[in-house]
This record gives structure tokens, C-alpha cells and sequence, in this order.
């Protein structure tokens, strides 16, 4: 099945379930203090759970764009040496507020992998939440009842705050979570060890695809939890790894979400990507890989943060998004041996394949394609320079820790930040001293501080 019929028949199947549909909000947050980015597919329906707004229906269903690079939920680092992580991603979700609970959103979630997507039961495992004493909230008994109607017991598995519990941030809704997760290895792997055993343990064939939220309370300032006016769900479905199981692959990237992406590096830099199912490559081919997951993850994050108005620049959300795509440039750079912008050539391929679903992909097509070609030529004519530089550094530096001052002097005379040359640094078994580099930082605050107080 196709990546936009996958979706197509999620949204259709909850119109059945008479949810209304809406489209994604726009991956930026403008107006929210504690969130620079959409990060989940219920960040944009906050509000109603607080109890402080009425949504038009009291069930909704959309696929939201996510970012998850700041804050609480992060996976910018994974993303790119595994197959199943991602800083842009699209979660198909459902709601409800105040309406339906844990009986319908359980029952309808094993409807739709199992009758509608036909995914084998056999290779699904169910966690609830084993309850937090310290915290008064007890062990979910109706989540286990529940999926004890549907689920072997050895199936259902019991997880910890970490694992079951979900928060959106440090203040917010909140409540216990049951997840569904998927057994994608090969039969034999299976026969030879449980995927019980795997569950919530980073394997990458074995992966939470969704998760049922039960939103009870508000986490407050001070870390205490109250209870909501109601009880709502908050289901997220990542759509990669769902694609990912429907298209029998073993790998988000061997999906038709990023195969054509692929194929565009492949076409532009006469290099060859391999698919998850080739084994054995060499240490250069792996680097390949690496690479151009990278770029083709992060050149749709920037793209529709773009497309939703976030240009890259110097201070807040406009700075995570300029790093996302300076770690792509870099990657290419070092990796794919590209010396010039080629980065904004995959907007067009992601304006056709994205374009009938996500209309603001296409219609700022031209803008987003023109921002990231000149971040690339800005970013490349300083990066050959900089990594030069960096060497240096390393040849001067005794021991294994560079200095703070020099990393910073990086950060601030070639506009390197800090992550990409801890990156570099780290792929040459070095370090660097957080502290002398927070000092300087500080130092150069003032600095400008008292220039602009003359
Ligand atoms: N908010 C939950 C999550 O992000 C479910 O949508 O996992």
C-alpha cells in the first residue's frame, strides 16, 4: 500500500467513526511560551483539554506535522545512524474531548491495524501504564482489561512513568499512555528471542507505532498534577513506521516517504544508497547512508518550517532551523563530497509528492526552494574554511579536549554551532570544555551589550 493511501485510509476510517477531519496546524508555534515547535499532533488542541476553549467537534482526527529538535522531546542526534528516527514526521492522530475513552480509542486502534490494515496480531505487543504511587496515580487495570479482549496476556506489557506515562513538556496535559508496538524481524529472529523481551529496548524492528494517551491532568509549574475538568484521548500514529510495516521494509527510509527523495541525491551525486536489506557494506558505503539520511530527514524538516513561515536565523526557532539544515550541508559536504547547493533541488520533489495533501508545500514551493539555496551558498563558502580550521585545532590540542575558546571562536567567526562541531569533534574522538565556551559566550554578551549602551 502507498504512503498517501496509508493515510488516506486512517483519516477515512475515523470520519467513519464520525471524527471530523482537519488539517495539520503549521509546524512553527507562534503564540505558545513553552513550545517552539509543534512537537505532537495535540499540541494545536492544548487548549481544549485545559478546558479553556470548545473545539468544533468533539472528535477530531488529522495527521500533524511534528518536529521534535528542542525541548522535552528531541531526536535530532539519532536521526540519520538509525532508520527509524526523524526531526520532521508526520503523526496521524485522534481525538477526543470529553466524548469517547479508553474502551472506543483501544477497540478502534486494533480495528484499524488489524481488520483495515490487516497487520498481523501475531507481531503486535500493548503496554499500559504500571501506575506511580509516589505521584497517586494507580496502575491503569481498565487499559489491561481492555486489551485483555483482544491480546494474549504475555502480550500486554506493563511500563513505567518513563515509557506510559505522557507529558507534553514540563507544564501541560498529561496522563497515563498505552502504547502499540510492532515485531518487525524476520521469523526465525522471532522464534529465537521474544519480542517481549524487545519491546521499549531500541531494537530497530521492534517499534512503538502508537500511542494512546488518556489525558487526566495538568502538570503544573511547580510539578504538581491536577485532574482536567474531563477525561480526553490523545492518540499520535508515526506515519513512517507505519509505512514502514505495510510496505514490508525494515526501514523508515526504504518507505516510498523518502525513496524518491533518495533517488534525487542518488541522481545529483552519482552515489548509491543501500537499502537496509543489503548487508554488509562497507564502512565508506555506511557513511554514504548516513549521510543522506541525514539530508533527506532534515531537508523536509526546513522545507515546511519554511513553508509555515520559520526562515532561519540567528536567535530562536529561526536558529534550530538553520542548524538542522547547516548538519545537512555538513553531512553532504564531508560525506557526498558536495561542494555546491544541491539541498534546495529536493524541494520539488517533495512539492509533488507532498503537495496534494500539504497545499502549502507547493504554493511556497519557489520561497522555500530560494531560502535553503542560499543558506547552502552562505553556509558552504564558510564551511571549508571553518573544518580546516577545526583541524588545526585538533593538531594543536594535547590530550582529548579541545578548548571551549576555540570552539566558540568557531561558533562565532564561521557560525558554527556548537552541536555540529561537537559532532565533528566526536567523530574524531575529541571533546570539548562547556564550560570556557559558556564563558566566552557570556563575555561577548556583555560585549555587545555594552556596545549598545554607548
Ligand atoms: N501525544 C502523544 C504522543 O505524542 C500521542 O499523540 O505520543
Amino acid at each position: 500500500m502507498k504512503s498517501q493511501d496509508i493515510r488516506k485510509a486512517y483519516l477515512q476510517f475515523f470520519e467513519s467513526k464520525n471524527h471530523l477531519i482537519v488539517p495539520s496546524a503549521p509546524i512553527v508555534l507562534k503564540d505558545d511560551p513553552t513550545l517552539m515547535f509543534n512537537n505532537s499532533g495535540m499540541a494545536q488542541f492544548k487548549e481544549y483539554f485545559l478546558g479553556n476553549g470548545t473545539p468544533k467537534s468533539s472528535r477530531i482526527a488529522d495527521t500533524q506535522k511534528c518536529l521534535r529538535v528542542s525541548g522535552k522531546h528531541n531526536d535530532l542526534e539519532d536521526v540519520g545512524f538509525d532508520t527509524y528516527h526523524h526531526t520532521m514526521f508526520e503523526m496521524l492522530g485522534n481525538w477526543s474531548f470529553g466524548d469517547y475513552f479508553k474502551k472506543e480509542a483501544l477497540a478502534w486502534a486494533w480495528e484499524f491495524l488489524t481488520e483495515v490494515l490487516k497487520l498481523d496480531k501475531d507481531r503486535l505487543y500493548v503496554s499500559v501504564f504500571e501506575g506511580n504511587p509516589s505521584e497517586n496515580v494507580p496502575f491503569d487495570q481498565e487499559a489491561f482489561d481492555i486489551w485483555k479482549q483482544y491480546v494474549p496476556e504475555d502480550r500486554i506489557i506493563l511500563g513505567n512513568k518513563k515509557d506510559n506515562f505522557w507529558e507534553m513538556g514540563d507544564q501541560g496535559p498529561c496522563g497515563p499512555c498505552s502504547e502499540i508496538h510492532i515485531d518487525l524481524r524476520t521469523d526465525a529472529e522471532r522464534a529465537a528471542v521474544s519480542g517481549r523481551s524487545l519491546v521499549n529496548a531500541d531494537h530497530p524492528q521492534v517499534v512503538e507505532i502508537w500511542n494512546n494517551v488518556f489525558m487526566e491532568f495538568n502538570r503544573k509549574a511547580d510539578g504538581s498534577l491536577e485532574k482536567l475538568p474531563a477525561q480526553h484521548v490523545d492518540t499520535g500514529m508515526g506515519f513512517e513506521r507505519l509505512c514502514m510495516a505495510m510496505q514490508n521494509v525494515t526501514s523508515n527510509y526504504d518507505t516510498d516517504v523518502f525513496t524518491p527523495l533518495i533517488a534525487k541525491i542518488e541522481q545529483i551525486t552519482r552515489l548509491k544508497y543501500t537499502s537496509n536489506e543489503v548487508k554488509n557494506i562497507s564502512e565508506e558505503q555506511n557513511k554514504i547512508n548516513i549521510a543522506i539520511r541525514v539530508i533527506v530527514d532534515h531537508a523536509r524538516a526546513v522545507a515546511f518550517a519554511i513553508a509555515d513561515g520559520q526562515l532561519p536565523s540567528n536567535t530562536g526557532a529561526g536558529y534550530v532551523i538553520r542548524r538542522i539544515l547547516r548538519r545537512a550541508i555538513r553531512y553532504g559536504f564531508t560525506f557526498l563530497d558536495t561542494k555546491e547547493p544541491f539541498i534546495y533541488k529536493l524541494v520539488e520533489v517533495l512539492a509533488h509528492q507532498m503537495g496534494e495533501f500539504f497545499p502549502e508545500i507547493k504554493s511556497q514551493q519557489n520561497l522555500v526552494t530560494n531560502v535553503i539555496r542560499e543558506e547552502e551558498a552562505s553556509f558552504l563558502r564558510t564551511l571549508e574554511q571553518g573544518l580546516q580550521l577545526l583541524d588545526k585545532v585538533v593538531a594543536e590540542t594535547s590530550g582529548k579536549e579541545v578548548s571551549g575558546a576555540k570552539v566558540f571562536e568557531l561558533y562565532d567567526t564561521f557560525g558554527f554551532p556548537k552541536d555540529l562541531t561537537a559532532l565533528i569533534l566526536k567523530e574524531k574522538g575529541y571533546s570539548y570544555n562547556e564550560e570556557d565556551f559558556e564563558a566566552e559566550l557570556q563575555k561577548q554578551k556583555a560585549r555587545s551589550r555594552a556596545a549598545s549602551e554607548v
